[in-house]
């Protein structure tokens, strides 16, 4: 066998987002050679679409905001499936990773007395967001790279990894192609850290980026590793509906945490009658405190005042705008109405940047003006592997998963700003104890040839298979089963229809044929995607199924209610030989101290 490049590391970071180089800087902070590999370019990470902010409890604009409060918020909004240690953990640590982001060249917003700005956002009892305007993501991935950089992480781009390599069940390395040409390339390494990120682009409507296909996911499963949590997908209730090319674009949260409300065709102002029950008192009794709160928000001064309805959890107000298009009371393109124009322009243009481009150039609206157009999208993956709190360590030795990619911190659904947290603080626990782990057992220079010579053989295939199948056709099938069967609402018979097709897709896939040269191809890329999103997509369905009752982000119509026999309880999807095993498993019970402090919420 003609040998393959190589490039051996102490530490395998794969992907290039928030998390991926956090663990890249903090591993190579403890003297590990790292390689960093990302399928685009440097910079062009998932991360920068990340807009509102960072959840810290820094207490800048809420002077009595603490970890306590976060960790609350947290678990009310994950509806308590969430790992509690992982969300202590992140809530203390928080605001250290945001205080090191600014030491490091992060330029923040600025409260009148010059410390970091924050805003409201969904869900979060105080203002908590560190931001730089809309653009938070694009700040933070900025300065995380040149750190990176400067701290000598050796980066790999446009290099699709398709397999992890393993030795009697321990993971040593990866195996990739070069974008650019189709090269096979091995990654020999004593560990290696996923930070891949989401599935996206297994549903039609989605904010999410290119990369976004459940790489990390499927990665770590064909390795053997646990996945938890799979049928938590949040819907973010906020995308673009119109012009169709750009369908899903995410309108950030930021727009209704600085103020934005939300009407249906009828110019009602409909979140009033979807707030649930059990957290009624959280919100403002009528629009006029509605305005109080906002015109304190805009005079940057506390109030009494409660928030907006428009900033419930994202699972309710999702729900609540498909349910108003749903019964007929929708705008023309099938979206809400959502309106920052009577708030001052100076400001809208200063605090949402992004957006007021964003509309002007994409969908010729002025947002100063004219409401928005937005309905849900498809945005962020509550579940993922599964990982040890502390270390990120997954089930499977010597792989580690950090950020959207790993499932367990945020439960049943996720609050906003609290992923760009998670990417900071478990991006810096896994890059920790990936680089002990290669301290103790160093990289070992054979690579398991056989291995290789599989996986390359496997890169071959879909240039050689028999009938053809077009790997876009079969993509866009999959694409409308998940949005149509697999979405917001969800049945029995709809999950079963759903995974007839997926079924019935891998089989098709599997003579999905590439044309062309290996350089730039995007139908080879495609097929190995492809492989990827049909795994994740049957785990979201098989997690679905099982779930007989609605809880955070998942709702069933045939089971509207949460079910006592599923509190605490999450499902657990794991290789059995070719099929999948679902199982259930308990939550770690809470610590009687922080046991009360979700009581007191
Ligand atoms: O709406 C947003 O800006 C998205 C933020 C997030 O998902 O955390």
């Amino acid at each position: 066998m003609t040998a393959v490049e190589t490039h051996p590391h102490d530490v395998l970071v794969v992907g290039a987002g928030g998390a991926g180089l956090r663990a890249a800087i903090e591993a190579a902070a403890a003297g590990a050679s790292v390689g960093l590999v990302c399928k685009s370019l440097l910079g062009k990470a998932h991360t920068v679409m990340a807009e509102g902010g960072i959840a810290a409890a820094l207490a800048h604009v809420a002077g009595d905001d603490k970890w306590q409060v976060h960790f609350r918020d947290t678990l009310v909004g994950g509806k308590l499936l969430n790992d509690p240690r992982m969300a202590e953990i992140h809530a203390k640590e928080a605001p250290d990773r945001v205080r090191e982001l600014e030491r490091w060249g992060a330029v923040f917003d600025r409260t009148r007395d010059g410390r970091i700005l924050q805003r409201p956002f969904g869900g979060h009892t105080h203002p908590r967001l560190a931001h730089v305007g809309d653009r938070t993501g694009l700040e933070m991935i900025r300065t995380l790279q040149d750190r990176a950089v400067t701290a000598g992480v050796t980066v790999h781009m446009e290099c699709t990894i398709t397999r992890l390599l393993t030795d009697a069940g321990r993971v040593i390395g990866a195996f990739g192609y070069w974008r650019a040409d189709g090269r096979p390339v091995v990654f020999p390494a004593a560990s290696v850290v996923l930070a891949t990120g989401g599935i996206g682009r297994a549903y039609e409507i989605t904010s999410n980026s290119w990369e976004y296909s459940g790489d990390g996911h499927a990665l770590a499963y064909m390795a053997g590793a646990e996945l938890i949590d799979m049928e938590f997908v949040q819907f973010h209730p906020t995308g673009m509906v119109w012009p169709p090319g750009v369908r899903g674009l995410l309108v950030t949260e930021a727009v209704r945490g600085e103020g934005g409300i939300l009407r249906n065709s009828q110019g009602e102002r409909f979140m009033w009658k979807y707030l649930p029950e059990d957290r009624r008192a959280e919100y403002a009794e009528t629009d006029e405190e509605a305005d109080r709160w906002v015109e304190a928000l805009t005079e940057g001064r506390q109030t009494d005042a409660r928030r907006p309805p428009e900033l419930s959890t994202r699972d309710n107000v999702a729900r609540a705008i498909y349910t108003e298009v749903r019964e007929g009371r929708g705008t023309r393109h099938g979206g809400v109405f959502l309106d920052i124009s009577y708030l001052p322009a100076a400001r809208v243009r200063q605090k949402l940047p992004s957006m007021y481009e964003q509309f002007r150039e994409l969908a010729d609206v002025d947002i100063t003006q004219t409401p928005m157009e937005v309905g849900p999208t498809m945005h962020y993956m509550m579940g993922g592997v599964r990982v040890d709190a502390e270390t990120c360590a997954t089930t499977t030795p010597g792989l580690f998963a950090a950020g959207e990619v790993a499932g367990g911190m945020h439960g049943a659904n996720r609050l906003g700003g609290n992923s760009l947290s998670d990417l900071l603080v478990f991006g810096q626990r896994a890059g920790a104890a990936a680089a002990a782990a290669a301290d103790v057992r160093p990289p070992g220079r054979d690579v398991p040839q056989a291995q290789v010579g599989q996986a390359t053989a496997e890169l071959e295939e879909p240039f050689d298979v028999a009938s053809v199948e077009d790997p876009n056709r079969i993509h866009e099938e999959l694409k409308a089963t998940m949005q149509a069967l697999v979405g917001i609402f969800r049945t029995a018979a709809d999950l079963d229809a759903a995974l007839s097709r997926i079924e019935e897709l891998r089989v098709r896939s599997r003579n999905a044929r590439a044309e062309g040269p290996r350089s730039f191809n995007a139908g080879w890329d495609l097929v190995f995607e492809l492989r990827n999103m049909l795994l994740v997509s049957e785990a979201i369905a098989r997690a679905a199924l099982a779930r007989t009752e609605s809880r955070g982000a998942h709702s069933r119509l045939d089971h509207p209610t949460a079910e006592g026999i599923w509190e605490g309880r999450r499902t657990v999807v794991s290789p059995a030989g070719p099929t999948m095993r679902i199982e259930t498993t308990p939550v770690a019970p809470l610590p009687d101290e922080l046991q009360a402090l979700v009581a007191q919420g």
